[in-house]
Parts: structure tokens; sequence; C-alpha cells
């Protein structure tokens, strides 16, 4: 990597300005920590060519603040050697996230040979606010040299030297891209979530290296376990033993870069009992932190955005209530944090808490109620009091019943630790757990890798396109489970995007384009057979996006009247597709931009049908831009755009929608149990009993139902369900998926079974009548 680096010769200034000048007259790949403070210091932005602002000025100085400021020179030094791996561990909030890609970029000069380079991030938030973030810090307009991708927002442009993106994202490039050849550098930040895209991206780019001794990796992580990193990245080695002459191949570990935390102690308390509800254990810790502990903001973890909407109600009718009988008592501003959130909103995070409500009085403070995207993914200055009640909604698998889920379920000690650790960032603080020390203690250590509790059809799917067949021996950090592997391919094969022998179909190679579920890809693809592409694409756009449907907790009974208007008696895809009918004739024409920046939407937006409605106005312009994405995919595909027509209540749109629906989620139909009245539903394989969400708007009990997602809250839930008819399953489309010899002996059988007789019946009766028919025409 060296020589090809160092023999690239800085290009002759663009024009007469001296940032620019300067930057242009450093040799990429030997810059010092000086020459970048230099350009930084400079008054003149190297990129724009216009003065730095005040803001940027007053940004750089924090910067300078930050633990990876101090190290830069040595982080140069290491990046500069001929190593092509680097490791890099540090505290959350030392700066590894917004700086370490800054220092790249001015050493690498990526521009100067078309290049960028790319920081993947496990979460969307992160990737968009630190990209916003950057692009303050450097001065810049966001999406111009700094920009973002997540999936099916691309915030770059022609422009663009670094490029945060979801982790997801950088995969799905490696699709069309297999060298990653438009990137320099590659940093995998957050490698320790392990989330199955990083752990891929990992494997697929040290098989990359091998051919481009040109490309950069750093790994950055935000915890000590880094020795498994460096080893995985370990630098193979061959000498020749000069007494016995042979060939030694040694492997030494990637080189390490430790960025020394600045933390304070953290107090750690417990509660006595376990509680009953974490939820309103947390809320009443907010207030008494408020109302009896010293300055500091509060950050408190729960676990979805319903949760979190739901504390911030709770807070903010609390304190309101206590500041009025109360003067003395400071504001309480509280805030929610979770993905689907937008970023306008998400911003106000950073600014700072309420002053003081009388002249000289104490301070505000903000508490703001956050998924786990605050545990390591973004810092909040300020934070002095953690609230941990020790869950986060997690990805579960069951490769034997072939159920994966979000589940609420308890965090691992290190999480713990981790969030713990928010809480001494600018003084010691305090972190109040919400369950007794002995529960603590049964914790498991580390979250287990995300390979390990997926279901892997997707990504599988995703390798093969890569040009990864051989999973049994691909280079995984942690291999999943056999069964895992086994249970995806397997998947993939009744779907038809992988054949008997193991080769990716034609089905396969178009359902790979899409950044979908396979089941939903599938469903879309089967859309055009069954004339119905445009309302397939509309129900996956909208099951892509956030609920649609607002159902505030004060005006439940009102929110499912105005529900219950577009309810379809045919099922939940079906109200979807109405629903989006309607709502396009109260959009704007150019109603495109879900970026939450106030973006384009248009004067014809006719806001008061979505407060009217309790419909999510985000969501439902969110599934429009997702639409349009997907309907340019499936037309470059060579699928074709047909319709069943403007009236969805007939049967034959009906049944075409379906149809095309259970052509994809065939593995998630489930059978209705005696007595009905109990409305249990049994599914297919795994025979588990199940019942109809009560947000669905079926109010009947079909004999046999499909649904999109099987939630476990702990009861059982088939959630957006739509009823079939029995004998769709056994169409040859589905494949031998419902091949009676491969269930046990039991009511699932014997009901296929007749479904099986009853088909062979028909099929039969019909053959009758023609042989009459067509002997009374002779006759
Ligand atoms: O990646 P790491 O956790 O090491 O830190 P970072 O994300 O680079 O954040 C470093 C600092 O930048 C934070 O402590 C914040 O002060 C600031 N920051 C911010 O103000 N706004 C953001 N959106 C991100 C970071
Ligand atoms: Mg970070």
């Amino acid at each position: 990597m060296g020589s090809d680096r160092k023999s690239r010769k800085a290009r002759p200034p663009a024009g007469p300005i001296a940032g620019q000048e300067l930057l242009a007259s450093i040799e990429p790949g030997r810059t010092t920590a000086a020459q970048a403070a230099l350009l930084e210091d400079d008054d003149m932005n190297p990129y724009t060519g216009k003065p730095f602002s005040a803001q940027y000025k007053a940004i750089l100085a924090k910067r300078k603040q930050l633990p990876v400021h101090k190290q830069r020179q040595e982080f140069l030094d290491l990046v500069q050697k001929d190593d092509q791996f680097l490791v890099l561990v540090g505290e959350t909030g030392s700066g590894k996230t917004t700086q370490i890609p800054q220092f790249l970029l001015f050493d690498e000069q990526p521009q100067r040979q078309g290049k960028m380079i790319a920081c993947t991030q496990p979460r969307r938030v992160a990737a968009m606010s630190v990209a916003k973030r950057v692009a303050e810090e450097l001065d810049v307009q966001l999406g111009e040299e700094v920009g973002y991708t997540i999936r099916f927002d691309d915030n770059t442009g022609p422009k663009t030297v670094l490029k945060y993106m979801t982790d997801g994202m950088l995969l799905r490039e490696a699709m069309t891209d297999p060298q990653l050849s438009r990137y320099s550098t590659i940093i995998l930040d957050e490698a320790h979530e392990r989330t199955v895209a990083t752990d891929i991206l990992m494997g697929l780019i040290k098989q990359i290296t091998k051919t481009r001794k040109d490309l950069r990796i750093v790994v950055m992580s935000a915890t000590l376990d880094s020795a498994r990193f460096q080893s995985y990245f370990g630098i193979e080695t061959t000498t020749v033993d000069a007494a016995t002459g042979r060939e030694v191949t040694a492997t030494r570990d990637a080189p390490l870069l430790t960025i020394p935390g600045r933390t304070y102690p953290v107090e750690i308390l417990y509660t006595q009992e376990p509680q009953e509800s974490y939820l309103s254990s947390a809320v009443n810790a907010v207030m008494q932190i408020h109302q009896h502990e010293g300055e500091g903001d509060i950050l408190c973890f729960l676990t979805g955005e319903d949760e979190i909407e739901d504390a911030c109600r709770q807070v903010r009718a609390r304190v309101g209530e206590l500041m009025a009988a109360d003067r003395s008592l400071p504001d309480l501003r509280a805030l929610p944090l979770y993905s689907s959130l937008p970023v306008p909103q998400q911003q106000k995070i950073f600014m700072p808490p309420p002053g003081p409500r009388t002249p000289g009085g104490p301070p505000g403070r903000k508490v703001i109620f956050s998924t786990n995207i605050a545990e390591t993914s973004l810092t909040i200055d300020g934070v002095v009091y953690v609230i941990d009640p020790g869950f986060c909604k997690q990805k579960v698998y069951n490769p034997r019943s072939r159920v994966e889920s979000l589940l609420v379920s308890p965090i691992s000690q290190a999480s713990c630790n981790q969030r713990a650790g928010r809480a001494g960032r600018t003084r010691p603080g305090k972190c109040f757990r919400l369950f007794p020390e002995s529960a603590f203690k049964s914790l498991i250590p580390q979250t287990i890798p995300e390979m390990q509790r997926s279901n892997l059809a997707a990504t599988i799917l995703q390798m093969f396109k890569v040009g990864i067949k051989d999973f049994v021996h691909f280079d995984f950090l942690d291999a999943p489970a056999p069964e895992t592997l086994m249970r995806a391919f397997e998947m993939l094969n009744y779907l038809g995007a992988i054949s008997d022998e193991g080769e990716l179909t034609k089905v396969g190679m178009a359902m790979s384009e899409f950044p979908l579920d396979p089941q939903l890809t599938k469903a879309l693809l089967m859309g055009p057979e069954y004339g119905c592409s445009e309302e397939m694409l509309t129900i996956v756009a909208m099951l892509s996006s956030p609920m649609c449907f607002v159902r505030p907790p004060d005006q439940r009974m009102e929110a499912d009247r105005a529900k219950a208007k577009f309810d379809h008696e045919d099922g939940d895809h079906l109200t979807l597709c109405v629903v989006y009918n309607e709502a396009l004739k109260h959009m704007g024409r150019n109603a495109k931009s879900d970026r939450g920046d106030g973006g384009d939407q248009g004067k014809q937006w006719d806001k008061d049908f979505f407060w009217q409605n309790y419909l999510n106005e985000r969501s439902l312009r969110n599934a429009m831009r997702v639409r349009s994405q997907l309907s340019s995919i499936l037309e470059r595909c060579g699928y074709e755009l047909n319709s069943v027509g403007e009236d969805l209540q007939t049967v034959k749109a009906s049944r075409a929608i379906r149809r095309a629906i259970t052509a994809g989620f065939f593995m998630q139909v489930a059978h209705l149990q005696q007595p009905v009245r109990k409305g249990n539903y049994m599914t297919v394989k795994d025979e588990q009993v199940v019942r109809i969400h009560p947000s669905s708007c079926m109010k009947h009990h079909p004999e046999w139902i499909v649904y999109h997602e099987f939630v476990m809250t702990p009861d059982f839930y088939a959630r957006t369900v739509s009823p079939i008819e029995g004998k769709w399953l056994l169409s040859t489309k589905t494949n031998d998926y419902f091949d009676l010899a491969t269930f046990r002996e039991g009511p699932m059988r014997r009901e296929l079974t007749q479904l099986v007789h009853l088909a062979q019946a028909e099929k039969a009766s019909k053959a009758r009548m023609k042989e009459s028919d067509r002997k009374s025409e002779k006759r």
C-alpha cells in the first residue's frame, strides 16, 4: 500500500485561495497533525473556498477538546504505516465517529483520485445525525462534501468525499461493486455492536483487501474487547527460517490505537425489589431525580417508540402540574429519541436544557427517553443521570419454528455498563438500575451477536449476489448456527430464489435487487403475474414504512373510529392499499421529501385530512417515496406494471392481491381452531397457537389466514392479517412447502390432506362437467 500512496504527486493548486492551496500542497498519505491544524485554523475553507463561519470556529474549539484530538499524530503515524488494518478503541463520546473520518480526509484527500471515505453505522439515526454534525464541523452543506446513505434515502452528491452510511447499505453496494472500488478507506464503526451486516462486511472486506492493496480499513469499537478484532484482521507474514531454510508463516495482530477515556465515577443504584412496570418506575425515577437531585440532564433507556412517547407525555403532564403548584421548581423538558423520529425532532436532543424560571433560580434540565441508540451510537452532552430498566428490543430467531421477532428482552451486563457510562461524561454521575443487584448478576455477560439470533435469508441472498457461495467456509468472526444457515437456504429455495442445486435463480437475482425481506420481495414479484403490481407496490411500501395509524392513549375510540372508515373487509393488506390511495388524493404533487426538513411538500398538502383521520402523515409520505423507488427497481428488472383497476372492492381485485401476498408469505399462514369463538389459529409448520392482533380490521374468523408478522407480547399474535383460501396453498407456485410427506401426523396434516382431497374432487367434478358439456354439444 505504501509505495502506491507515496508515489502520488500533489496536483497544482486549483485557485489562489489559501486553504485550497495548502490542501493541495501537502502530500497525501504523509500529512502531519500540525499541517492539519494549519488548515483548520485558517480563515478560508479549503473545500468551499469561502471564509469559515463563526459557528465553524466555535465548534472547532470544542473539537479540540475531544480525547481523540490529542492523539491525531499518533493516529496518523499508525495509518501511514504499511498495515491495511487498524483497530481503534475509545469510550463513547471520545470523538471517534465525528473526528477520525476527518483526520483521514485531510491525510488521504480521496478527492484527488475520485474516491471517497465511507464510515458505516449500524443505525440509520446515527448515520444521519453524525453526517449532519460533521458537515457543520467542516462548514459544508450536508449532501455535498459530506453526506449519508440509508435505505431509501441517499443524501450524497457528486462532490461527496465523506459518506456516512448504514452497514446494510455498504453491503448492498458490494453487490454491484464487489471490490468496493469507490472507496479509499472504509471505517467500520460501532463494530462492537456486531450487527449481521457489519459482521459480513468484515469477512468480505478481509477478502477484498487480498486484491486491493490500496484499500485501508479502520475498525472502531467502543468496548475494550478489541483483541478479537485485532487477531481477526491479523496480518500474515512469511519468513524463511535461517536454520531449516523452510518458509514460516506467522500472523501478527492488527495494530491497535486506544483512546483513553475521560470518564468520571458513576454511582450505581439498584432497586430493592423487581419492578412490576418498568415504564412507570422509570417515570417515577425521572420525577424523583428532578425534585431531589442536583443539576444535570437525565437519560432514560426504553425499548420503543410507543413506550417513549408515552413516557414523554406522562412526564410532561406531571411536571406541568408540579410547576403550577411550585413556582420555584425548575423546568424539565422531555424529549424522545428513536429511529423513526424525523431529523428536526432528533436534533432537539442536542439543544441546551431550559434556563431558570426565575432570574437567579436553578436551571432547568432535559430528560431524554431513548432506545438503545443512545447506548453507544449517539452521545448527548450534559447527561449526569442514567435510568436503566435493563431491557431493549432485540431480534430473536428460532430456526426450529422459523419465527423471527423483535422481543423486549433483558440486556447484557456489558450493555448495562455501557449505559451507566453515559452518566459520567462531564462530571461524576449516577445510574439508577430499575432492578435488584441479584438480577444484574444473572444477566448474560455479553450481548449475543445478531448473526446468531436472526433469520439469515436476506443476508444469504446478498452474499450470493456478492459472490460468496461457500458459507460453511466463510471467514465469520462468529459463525451462525448450522441450523440457522440451513433454514435460510431452505426458505430461499421455497421462495424460488435458489435452485435445488444451490444456484441463484432468475427470481433470486431479481429478489436480491430489492432492499427488502425475501418474502416481501417475492410477494411483490408475484404482483405482475396476478395482474396487481401497482397494488402490491403500494402494500409493500406501506409494510416497509412505520405504521400509518396513530392511536393516542387518550383518544383510542376516536382513532379506532377513524381507522374503521378505511377498513377493507378482506383484511389488513387491502386496508393499507385503501389508506394509501385515499391519502394520495390529499398529497401535494411534490410530496416526496421525508427528510423532515420541511421539504418540498407543496401547498396542496392537506394536513387536516391526516389530522382528522388519525393518520401519520410522515409515514405515508415515506411510503410514497419507498414506493417510487421500488417501482423503478421493478421496472429495471423487467417486470410488468399492471393494476387491478381503481376499485379495490371487487372480488377480482381482492383475490388477485391476496393471492400475490400468499405467494410470498405461504410460510406465514395459520388455520382456525375449534371452537371458533375462541379465535385461536394454528400456524402451519411449527403448530404454534396464535390469535389475530386486536389492531386488525378483521372482525370475523376466516378458516385460513396469512399474516405479515408474528408478535409475542407476551401472548402470540399475528399482525397485519388477511383471509385466504386453503386451496391457494396447494398451487404449484408455492412449491413443495406444503408437501404432505414433510408434515408429521397431527391436526395440520389432517387439515391439509382434506384440502388436497377437496382440490382433487373439485378437479374431477370440473372434468366431468366438461365431459358432459362436450357430449351434449355432440348431440
Ligand atoms: O464516536 P464517539 O462516541 O467516540 O464520539 P462522537 O460521536 O464522535 O462524538 C464526539 C462529540 O461530538 C460528542 O461528545 C458531542 O459533543 C459532539 N457531537 C454533537 O454535538 N452532535 C452530534 N450529532 C454528534 C456529536
Ligand atoms: Mg461513535
